[in-house]
């Protein structure tokens, strides 16, 4: 069965056919990197404005790419939830003129299904690892979420959330210490670029929630220690420092992003640990996060960066499941800027049970 996947979340516009066995015959994304980089972060009613631009031309070249038509699908799939609700409403309401278009099945996606899901896709250029046997656990880390899962299964209730973040998702803290020492949107690449030439120790920073035990994140409290360091020392100004600072700020993210999921795969006796989610596409999270995963015994199973990214094609795949399954929510789709997934971590400061 070939599957229409429709993505726009947050700030890609995306459209993929993929087969329900995860290979990927056409995945095309439109980035609105450029729309927001003067801002310093997404813009959600510029996000909508232009999914609607984009939207139909990133749908006719996912199926002319794929070389099918609308008849040659089994159904369509398209992201409901985790997002802005604009930007969600414009992939919905054309996910649904076109299935009805066809009287075609259409199945709603949870965004963060998606991403722990991607690590299943087959692209034909790309030699991707072997895929994981389940249960997996899956570090769902991106701009907007940063969470640890055990996925058991395809199914909303086959995945549980062991922890999440408290405040700030990783990438959210890249961007934001990025806007802070002047690199730019999105900071994550560049940070990662700096920090390659930078020493860790050279700046002492405040670890993120380290202690052991908690599968909790908080990245917030980092995020104002660097903007201390500057408030007293100013911007860093010579190239060495600079570095410095990237490398100190990356090592203590990606040190507690690694700890917490080593610790979760552990704790849940699994074999493999996945990454997903933008920040998967961090040079030293893969390399600290193979490190420590080879000393316990475990496998980290990194995903090609394409799938790792927003996209379309996890998200057909993800919706493939309940398609094959011969369910259609075409009659009652409805957007939420809320997981569907159960959560655990309750966000901000307080009391916690
Ligand atoms: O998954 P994604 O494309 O979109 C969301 O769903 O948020 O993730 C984007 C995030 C951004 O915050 C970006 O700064 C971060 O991923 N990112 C990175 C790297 N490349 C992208 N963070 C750290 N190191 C990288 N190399
Ligand atoms: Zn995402």
């Amino acid at each position: 069965m070939l599957v229409l996947g429709l993505e726009t979340s947050c700030d890609e516009t995306g459209a993929a056919v993929v087969h329900a066995d995860g290979t990927v015959l056409s995945d095309v994304v439109q980035s609105q990197v450029k729309v927001h980089a003067p801002y310093g972060g997404v813009v959600p009613e510029l996000a909508s404005r232009d999914h609607l631009k984009n939207v139909r031309p990133v749908v006719v070249e996912a199926l002319a790419r794929a070389k099918v038509s609308l008849a040659d699908l089994g159904g369509i799939a398209v992201t409901c939830r985790p997002g802005l609700t604009g930007a969600l409403l414009v992939g919905v309401q054309a996910a649904r003129g076109l299935a009805w278009s066809r009287d075609l099945p259409l199945v709603g996606v949870d965004h963060l299904v998606g991403h722990l899901l991607s690590v299943f896709l087959r692209f034909p250029d790309l030699a991707g690892p072997p895929a994981p046997a389940y249960p997996f656990v899956g570090l769902l880390a991106s701009g907007g979420h940063t969470a640890l899962y055990r996925v058991d299964g395809p199914e909303h209730s086959q995945i549980r959330e062991l922890g999440a973040t408290r405040d700030d998702a990783a990438g959210e803290a890249f961007d934001k210490v990025a806007k802070l020492i002047g690199l730019g949107y999105p900071g994550g690449p560049v940070i990662d670029r700096l920090a390659k030439e930078g020493n860790p120790e050279a700046i002492d920073l405040v670890w993120p929630m380290r202690r052991k035990g908690s599968l909790e994140f908080s990245f917030s409290g980092l995020k104002t220690d660097v903007m201390r360091w500057v408030e007293k020392n100013g911007l860093p100004g010579d190239d060495q420092t600079l570095r410095d600072l990237c490398a100190a700020f990356q090592r203590r993210v990606v040190d507690t992003l690694v700890g917490k999921a080593v610790e979760a795969a552990t704790r849940e006796g699994v074999t493999s640990l996945v990454l997903a989610g933008g920040v998967a596409a961090n040079r030293e999270l893969r390399e600290r996060g193979r490190a420590r995963c080879e000393e316990h015994g475990l496998t980290l199973v990194v995903p090609p960066f394409r799938a790792c990214t927003d996209n379309a094609a996890m998200i057909g795949y993800a919706g493939s499941h309940r398609l094959a399954a011969g369910e259609n929510d075409a009659g009652a789709l409805e957007t939420s800027p809320n997981t569907a997934l159960a959560r655990v971590t309750r966000k901000g400061r307080g009391l916690r049970s």
